[in-house]
């Protein structure tokens, strides 16, 4: 029983002693340039979806016309634009130096586009932990949050006057 019990205490020790040495000698990576650790991207994807899986499916309560459009896009422009790009411009300083790398989403990324709308406005919401991404749900009204979610679930279809906007440098 004694030695069962020695061999629990050993085999819990033994990771968590390997973990601080991996972090103390300098394992793991801490500049925002170079690539992620193995299953990193695995486990942050599994950790956001247990998180936001049980909102996704909520339905836009404003409509994806082109006054919301123009509203979103004023959003995206002054919150978002400076991490996730404008129409026709490269990606600015901010985001190249940034871990892990703001997705550019104008023009539209495959896989925002696809999102509900619920998804992207539970990320707007909430924000992503630990990856720059910031929760607005304290500054944002809660119209502006689905307006600028609907404008990204709408990304690759939009009325010229929303491009327009999207286009400016500021
Ligand atoms: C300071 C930089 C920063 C700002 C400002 C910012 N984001 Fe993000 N955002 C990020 C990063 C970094 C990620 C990637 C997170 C990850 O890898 O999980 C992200 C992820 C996202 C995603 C998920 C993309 C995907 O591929 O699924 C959406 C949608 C999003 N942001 C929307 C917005 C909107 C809308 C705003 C403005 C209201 C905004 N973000 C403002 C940094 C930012």
């Amino acid at each position: 029983m004694k030695n069962i019990l020695f061999g629990i205490v050993i085999g819990c020790l033994i990771p968590i002693v390997a973990a601080v040495c991996f972090v103390r000698g300098g394992g793991m990576p801490v500049p925002t340039q170079g690539a992620p650790l193995p299953m990193e991207r695995t486990l942050a994807k599994w950790a956001l979806h247990a998180a936001m899986d049980k909102e996704v499916d909520r339905p836009s309560p404003v409509k994806p016309d082109e006054a919301n459009f123009l509203a979103g896009a004023r959003v995206y422009q002054a919150q978002c634009a400076v991490c996730h790009g404008r129409l026709g411009q490269p990606a600015t300083a901010i985001a190249t130096g940034m871990f892990p790398r703001p997705p550019q989403l104008l023009p539209p990324k495959k896989g925002v586009t696809d999102d509900s709308v619920g998804e992207t406005y539970w990320k707007v919401k909430n924000g992503i932990r630990l990856t720059g991404m910031p929760g607005y749900g304290t500054t944002l009204s809660d119209p502006e949050m689905w307006q600028v979610s609907l404008l990204l679930l709408h990304a690759d279809n939009l009325p010229g006057s929303v491009q327009e906007l999207l286009r400016r440098p500021n």
